[in-house]
């Protein structure tokens, strides 16, 4: 039995929506607790499938977990007794791999299942790999499982070849407990990452430079317990701004961070919609207006997040002109189109660039979710079609969005999920 969202089309959005903690960040930061000899307590952790699938890892390495309200939750690595994530559980999420680091930095040891590719790309994981090697790591792949040793690992200079998010955090995870100095060139500048080293500064770790792409790292002999709130959620934050400027609608997200998704507000300005920002506060009215075709090219941060590319594909589907969006971080970014497609978009592929010639309205058809963003980009579509959009395979929504039908329906859409 899988869920299955019912989107009815054609009501402007409007109101006040609360932005949970960054799935992007809350990961590899309940990863790195494996590094602290404390307890830590974490708050603004979303409560998001892979969250779940994350604690379920942990605890099965024997970490206590206690898990108290509004998603405040307390890890206690002290003693762990299994230094494995089985397949079963890294099937569902590829992000099991952010666990490779801190048991090999602080354990010496890790049997981590090769996490497989998925629907957007192939997705190896060599960077991470030879990195760990090149601190002193024996790393060898056993019938789908990564096998890392190490007496302890010592300090590297390591050129990344490809910028890399979880590969940096991985590998910084695995720095800060190593023998002597790391220094990680072209390093991801993505805010998860610097949320991450923050956190492990916390705990005493010493690193400088995350959000650059050079971070040093100097090895310490060990990492206490802290406090720590996540950052919120710059993909969540851009998903529901582009819902309300796809429905003429407005909108004021709350406990978000406008600094950290300036190269998305930059492109909703010019689709026309109007921003007004606060410390912690987006509000966009687009004021009933069509919006105007936007070209989209997406890269590393500071650039135009990736994760926002199929939620822009939905926007220009609709708006004024033609608009193309450039997929340049992973190879296989584009079957919502395909599904837009029979919704009555007009997108043309053309290898990595997605033409879209904006259309007055789409029309409602039964479509499916392949990935998390894509899903996305379905829900923003089904919400301006005419008719009612049946999204089948939600379960992917469901590991990257806290609550999406209930925050939707505050905000006028009409949606509800089903079980068939
Ligand atoms: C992170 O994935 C995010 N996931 C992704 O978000 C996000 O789309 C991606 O970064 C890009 O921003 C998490 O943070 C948990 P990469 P990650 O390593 O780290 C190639 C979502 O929707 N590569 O930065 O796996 C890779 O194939 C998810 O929340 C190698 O070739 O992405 C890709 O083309 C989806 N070898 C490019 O680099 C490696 O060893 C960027 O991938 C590693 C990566």
């Amino acid at each position: 039995m899988t869920d299955k969202l019912l989107i009815t089309g054609g009501v402007s959005l409007g109101g006040e929506v609360r932005i949970a903690g960054a799935k992007n960040a809350a990961l590899p930061i309940l990863a790195g607790t494996l590094l602290a000899d404390g307890k830590v307590t974490l708050s603004n952790v979303p409560h998001l499938h892979d969250v779940t699938t994350t604690l379920e890892l942990l605890g099965r390495m024997g970490v206590t977990l206690t898990i108290g309200e509004r998603m405040c939750i307390e890890v206690d690595a002290r003693e762990i007794k299994r230094f494995s994530a089985p397949y079963e559980l890294v099937k569902t999420m590829r992000a099991s791999i952010l666990m490779l680091g801190p048991l090999v930095g602080r354990f010496g040891r890790a049997d981590i299942s090769l996490p497989g590719g998925c629907a957007i790309g192939a997705r190896p994981v060599n960077l991470h790999l030879e990195g760990l090697r090149a601190m002193g790591a024996e790393v060898s792949l056993e019938n789908g499982y990564i096998r890392a040793r190490a007496e302890r690992l010592h300090g590297a200079r390591l050129v990344l070849d490809m910028v890399t998010v979880t590969g940096t955090e991985n590998l910084m995870m695995a720095a800060a407990l190593a023998d002597g100095e790391t220094v990680i060139e072209n390093a991801a500048r993505e805010p998860e990452v610097t949320d991450l080293a923050e956190f492990l500064n916390g705990m005493g770790a010493r690193i400088r430079g995350a959000g650059t792409d050079s971070i040093h790292v100097a090895g310490v002999e060990r990492l206490a317990g802290t406090r720590y709130r996540v950052l919120p959620d710059r993909i969540e934050t851009g998903t529901y701004l582009v819902a309300a400027a796809i429905t003429g609608g407005r909108i004021l997200c709350r406990d978000t961070r406008p600094d950290l998704l300036d190269a998305v507000l930059v492109k909703l300005r010019e689709a026309g919609a109007r921003i007004e920002t606060g410390p912690d506060w987006i509000r966009l009215d687009m004021a009933g207006r069509r919006p105007r075709a936007v070209d989209v090219y997406t890269a590393p941060y500071p650039a135009f997040p990736t994760d926002m590319q199929a939620q822009l594909c939905a926007l220009n589907s609709i708006a004024e002109g033609v608009g193309t969006v450039t997929e340049t971080v992973f190879e296989n970014r584009f079957m919502h189109v395909l599904e837009m497609q029979r919704m009555g978009a007009d997108i043309r592929l053309e290898g990595n660039v997605a033409v879209c010639r904006g259309v007055e309205r789409l029309t409602a058809a039964p479509v499916m979710a392949t990935d998390l963003r894509a899903s996305a980009g379905l829900v923003l579509a089904g919400l301006v079609a005419k008719g009612e959009t049946l999204i089948d395979r939600i379960y992917h929504i469901d590991r990257g969005y806290d609550n999406i039908e209930e925050k939707l329906a505050t905000l006028g859409a009409r949606v509800r999920r089903i079980s068939r």
